[in-house]
């Protein structure tokens, strides 16, 4: 069953109904100032940082889910609707949404009054825009009341929700000209306030919300709406809103808009204030001119769709497979700017208090989006290995705003560093900047001790060379891509941090899936060192290459598959001789997508096992047999219920690795079952099951030991974007950057006859038109590059501006 349907002429997913069947949500905002935007005009608004600098109040796990956001009430007679349907659910005459891209609109009607409202936040712009265009379609004049609300956060997402014996005492604002400003804590230590205004003079206000809802009341009945008069409060303490009245009289056929802006301001300390308790409104009044007419709005969307048009032109393919196409064009790239924005921060399952931006998140993030923002990539990569100690270790994470190293996780999951020569190997990849590696970056985010970033990425790779265990095998320390593999925590007790809890720096734990990564992305720091004419690093790293691959089909093969880890007593997990989690998925991946076994046919066997023991009809489950108990030894994967997440839940993340790996081994008609099975469009018709957005991944689906089996969860921010779309774009329909040109290596169904790739690459544009006449499912016969033959399968880098057509002839 669906809720909607994909328009991808304008890139948008219509939502026919405001009853989804959970909150399907959008992303306002492309640098500093961001909203999430549910189908009921939910969520909020923040600036650079979801924790410490909340704009708008929203209360997870709240009940009805979903409430709060930018509220929009028309009261009609006695009548009282939202064009979002949200918060007072009168039912609608016509209600539609549409997700596009950095935008959503919602056009709804109800008794002859039709409204239209687009929330959007401009390129370059500290605001969110909304326009609430309403048009009377009934044949009599109609006088309606518009009351708009937005309630404030008290800057501190984590505070806002627990330090309520001072945060009712604290809560400022000022009313000017019917603009509200929010100036909570401005008087002493912030040098930041916010506004929300409307471009027209307003009949009334409010800003105390205990005053506009009623004390009793929720979102759904403010007394202020239902008695249709303001009250005109200037909060004092308790809960700061902003509330906006306007009379708005309409003619038959005649339509009006209004323009409401929340914007954030920062002003140097001696230019904060008017006087004594007057903040000072200029940056707020120039922001409010920006927008104060609709054709000044038009020209901002404008310029956001030609933004996309451009981010979106770089990388499409035009082939039969419309879910494909719409994926690979639209979908998979907006999701991958959206996890670039947000890390892992503020979405509808993570609450924008926890975790700021992941190192090994972030790293994974820019396989998908590099190609996109090669700029903010280049950033990203510093700003993430400035958060590396000198041991080659570092923070699991880190706060945006500061970009300092958040100390109460801490270090030790021995995956991490090994991410950061992936990210950066793909950014000179794409870009030829090989100047990125000679930039001094802090160690310990101390700006005193730097090392260029090669010598981060050497200190990488020697943390894992430096960190070996008993088989020779990289330790795992507090746990590797998988964080709840915690082989080194043991805790018994509820409460207890399973990633925190125990030593990182256990000697005994191992991971083959580490091993099989050293093994895959080892040889990109082979390769800088060989660039840079570093010949002995270069042959010293490779030999550790070379004997890590051996000690993997030594001590890391189980006879079908490869095994996953060994424990802290030196036990074999993922392995036949298990009772429980005898196969993981994550080393078959990376395993094969690092050649080992590729020769000798154990590739082939752990994915054909693969296939056999953990794939079913929606994708691919992280181990078999689920964990029936909890094991102290294996940490909170145990502690999830079978089917579920880091058990056996299907994570979207690594089915990625298998599809990648089956293309490895060239069966391309495989890959490509495995990518339908997860892609949300072919997932759109089952939405009811599904349940997430139909147009954007989600982390985990729920596997087959699951009673809820098929059931999406946490949607948007998983390393799931970046990794679907490197598998589909580089390594199914095969072109991918590398340091010397466009390599074309596709591996498809061998049902494929034809299909097109337009690949911007260094600022030269690449029409790769691939035809399959044989029907192989890999393998090239012939490549042409405008009109001329070449030799190998590598397009080589052209001057920017320039544009060439290559011919692939499969075969
Ligand atoms: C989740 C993981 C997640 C981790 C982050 C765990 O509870 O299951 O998916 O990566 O928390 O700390
Ligand atoms: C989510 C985390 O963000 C990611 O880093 C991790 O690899 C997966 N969960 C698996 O545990």
């Amino acid at each position: 069953m669906k809720f909607g349907h994909f328009d991808d002429s304008r890139r948008e997913y219509v939502i026919e109904t405001p009853k989804t069947p959970f909150p399907w949500i959008n992303y306002l905002g492309s640098e500093d100032f961001f909203g999430l935007i549910s189908n009921t005009a939910g969520g909020y608004n923040f600036y650079k940082d979801a924790r410490m600098r909340r704009i708008t109040r929203f209360r997870y796990n709240n009940i009805p889910v979903d409430d709060g956001g930018r509220y929009y009430y028309i009261k009609d007679g006695e009548t009282v609707w939202n064009p979002g349907y949200k918060p007072v659910k009168t039912e609608l005459d016509s209600y539609e949404c549409r997700h596009g891209m950095g935008y959503t609109t919602f056009t709804s009607s109800k008794n002859g009054l039709s409204a239209q409202l687009l929330a959007f936040v401009p390129l370059g712009y500290k605001g969110e825009i909304n326009r609430l265009t309403l048009e009377n379609n009934s044949t009599e004049v109609k006088t309606v009341s518009v009351f708009s609300l937005r309630e404030w956060c008290l800057w501190d997402a984590s505070d806002d929700m627990l330090n309520f014996q001072r945060n009712f005492s604290t809560g400022q604002v000022e009313v000017e000209n019917g603009v509200v400003y929010h100036k909570t804590e401005y008087r002493e230590r912030r040098n930041h306030y916010a506004f929300y205004s409307v471009n027209r003079p307003v009949d009334g206000f409010d800003t105390q919300l205990e005053d506009f809802l009623g004390m009793y009341n929720g979102f759904d009945r403010p007394d202020v709406v239902f008695a249709g008069e303001s009250k005109n409060t200037i909060a004092d303490g308790w809960q700061p809103c902003a509330s906006h009245k306007n009379v708005i009289t309409l003619q038959p056929g005649e339509k009006q808009s209004l323009i409401y802006i929340l914007g954030y301001c920062e002003l140097p300390e001696a230019e904060k204030w008017e006087a004594l308790h007057v903040i000072n409104k200029k940056p707020a009044k120039a922001m409010i001119e920006q927008f104060a007419t609709c054709a000044q709005v038009d020209a901002a969307m404008d310029a956001l769709r030609k933004n996309w048009d451009r981010l979106l032109s770089l990388y499409n393919v035009e082939i039969k497979d419309e879910k494909t196409a719409r994926m690979v064009n639209i979908w998979n790239p907006y999701q991958c700017m959206v996890t670039f924005n947000m890390s892992r921060s503020a979405s509808y399952f993570e609450s924008g208090v926890g975790r700021g931006l992941g190192f090994r998140d972030s790293s994974q993030d820019l396989l998908g989006f590099v190609h996109q923002i090669p700029e903010r990539a280049r950033e990203r990569i510093l700003d993430i290995a400035a958060t590396q100690f000198r041991d080659g270790g570092c923070y699991h994470q880190y706060q945006p705003l500061t970009k300092k190293g958040n100390n109460d996780i801490g270090g030790g999951f021995n995956d991490d560093p090994l991410w950061l020569i992936a990210g950066t190997a793909a950014y000179i990849k794409e870009t030829g900047d090989f100047s990125i590696l000679d930039a001094a970056t802090p160690y310990d985010c101390n700006p005193n001790d730097t090392g260029s970033l090669l010598e981060h990425l050497a200190a990488s790779f020697n943390h894992v060379v430096d960190n070996k265990g008993p088989h020779g095998l990289p330790l795992i320390g507090r746990a590797d891509w998988n964080d709840c593999l915690n082989l080194n925590c043991h805790s018994t007790t509820p409460g207890e941090s399973f990633q925190t809890f125990g030593t990182a720096d256990g000697r005994v734990a191992e991971s083959v899936l580490i091993a099989g990564m050293f093994v895959a992305i080892g040889p990109e720091l082979v390769e800088l060192y060989k660039r840079k004419g570093m010949i002995d690093k270069a042959e010293a790293a490779q030999k550790e290459i070379d004997a890590m691959r051996e000690t993997v089909l030594t001590h890391g093969y189980d006879g079908e598959w490869f095994l996953r880890a060994y424990d802290a007593f030196g036990a074999k997990i993922g392995s036949k001789e298990c009772d429980e989690g005898k196969i993981f998925i994550e080393s078959q991946g990376y395993c094969v997508m690092a050649g080992i076994g590729v020769e000798d046919g154990r590739a082939l066997k752990a994915l054909n096992s693969v296939r056999d023991i953990l794939e079913c009809e929606h994708g691919i489950v992280l181990q078999q047999p689920a964990y029936q108990t909890y094991h102290s030894n294996l940490g909170e994967c145990s502690s999830y219920p079978p089917g579920y997440k880091e058990n056996a839940g299907i994570f979207c993340h690594n089915n990625p690795w298998i599809m990648i790996a089956e293309t490895v081994i060239g069966r391309g008609g495989r890959a490509f079952d495995l990518y339908k099975k997860i892609a949300p469009a072919y997932r759109e018709e089952i939405s009811d099951l599904h349940r997430n957005e139909p147009y954007v991944y989600s982390q985990m689906i729920a596997g087959k030991d699951a009673s809820r089996m098929g059931e999406a969860k946490n949607s948007w921010l998983t390393g799931t974007a970046a990794w679907n779309f490197v598998a589909i774009s580089q390594a199914i329909l095969g072109v991918k950057p590398g340091y010397d040109g466009l390599t074309v290596d596709p591996c498809i169904p061998a049902s494929w006859d034809e299909y097109t790739v337009t690949r911007m690459f260094r600022g030269a544009k690449y029409v790769i038109h691939i035809t399959n006449p044989k029907g192989v499912e890999k393998g090239i016969a012939s490549i042409t590059v405008d009109g001329t033959a070449i030799s190998g399968n590598v397009i080589p880098v052209y001057p920017e501006g320039t544009t060439h057509a290559v011919e692939v002839v499969m075969g």
